[in-house]
């Protein structure tokens, strides 16, 4: 049975995954802890935390909430910065067989050109995801990801900085999200993940008050999975570069889904939260869906719907 995938068919490094289950960004750390409850090399790729080029507290607590089928997270990218990720977690990233990829985010342009800049070439670094559902803050803030042109700028900016794989997550938060695929993909993009969380709140009758302290969350979990599975069939429609699926996927049924929808490989999030070997029964469960239907190869699904 073949289900490896590759990445990113444009780029010269390429991005070989041994098979289409990653986890994404936020819900994973830097992937050591993980490392020791179970496998962690058995996954086709690892997204670490979003990344910035300085160290950042995040936002105040309440930073967290349940919701209905999911959960709504403001942690304002608390993170080590990328100077101590490239010398405390890239050497421990460069003994492995998985590919990490780290996810970066920036105030403007410039701060993901930089970061793009100072993690090419570095030993453990497989590819860069981009997260673009920060607001722009030259641009008045609004989020460089549901701005076609402030989208593909970001993009271009982060390709002529590294010659590593490029992954642009796309927030759904947006009215036309095919518009800014295709914008990204024109300017160099050579994979797509989708989706990012959708704003959203609660509130905390008792205070009367916002729950989260930071008022607006991302929602994630499988209250997302049908806006998520919409917006990959959208998408994988639009561009010709590879789709990856993401948003509330917990099983190999939801994985298939989007798979079928047109996504080349799946990103896990909150179903990890829940419990961390998530990734690899997802895993197990596309393999056991492949050899019930007689499914030799992997390609053979994506995009059947
Ligand atoms: C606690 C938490 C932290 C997250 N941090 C990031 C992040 O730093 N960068 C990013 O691009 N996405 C981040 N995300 C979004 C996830 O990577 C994913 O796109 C989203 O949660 C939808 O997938 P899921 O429903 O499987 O969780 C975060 C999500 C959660 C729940």
């Amino acid at each position: 049975m073949n289900i490896s995938i590759q990445l990113a068919p444009k780029n010269k490094r390429g991005l070989l995954l041994a098979n289409p289950v990653m986890t994404a960004s936020g819900t994973f750390g830097y992937c050591l802890e993980y490392s020791q409850l179970f496998d962690v090399q058995k996954l086709g790729a690892i997204v670490c935390k979003g990344t910035t080029l300085n160290p950042k507290e995040g936002n105040p607590q309440p930073r967290i909430a349940e919701t209905p089928c999911g959960m709504l997270n403001s942690p304002g990218f608390q993170n080590i910065g990328v100077k101590a990720l490239i010398k405390e977690k890239a050497p421990v990233w460069a003994n492995w067989r998985v590919p990490v990829i780290v996810n970066i985010t920036g105030d403007t342009v410039e701060d993901f050109a930089r970061l793009a800049g100072e993690l090419d070439g570095v030993a453990g670094v497989s590819g860069l995801e981009l997260n673009i559902s920060c607001p722009n803050i030259k641009h008045g803030g609004l989020a460089f990801g549901t701005d076609p042109k402030a989208a593909a700028g970001v993009t271009a900016a982060v390709k002529s900085a590294t010659s590593l794989p490029v992954l642009v997550k796309l927030t759904p938060n947006t009215d036309d999200i095919a518009r800014i695929a295709r914008a990204v993909a024109e300017a160099g993009a050579d994979a797509l993940t989708v989706i990012n969380t959708l704003r959203g709140m609660a509130i905390d009758i008792a205070r009367r008050r916002p729950l989260l302290a930071n008022i607006v969350g991302g929602l994630s979990g499988p209250a997302i999975k049908p806006v998520a599975l919409y917006m990959v069939y959208e998408v994988a429609k639009a561009v010709d570069v590879p789709v990856i699926g993401c948003g509330g996927i917990t099983t190999g049924s939801d994985a298939i889904e989007f798979i079928m929808a047109g996504a080349s490989a799946v990103q896990v999030g909150t179903a990890t939260l829940v419990s961390p070997s998530s990734a690899l029964d997802i895993l197990e469960g596309i393999e056991e869906f492949m050899k019930k239907e007689g499914i030799k190869n992997i390609a053979e699904i994506i995009g059947t719907a």
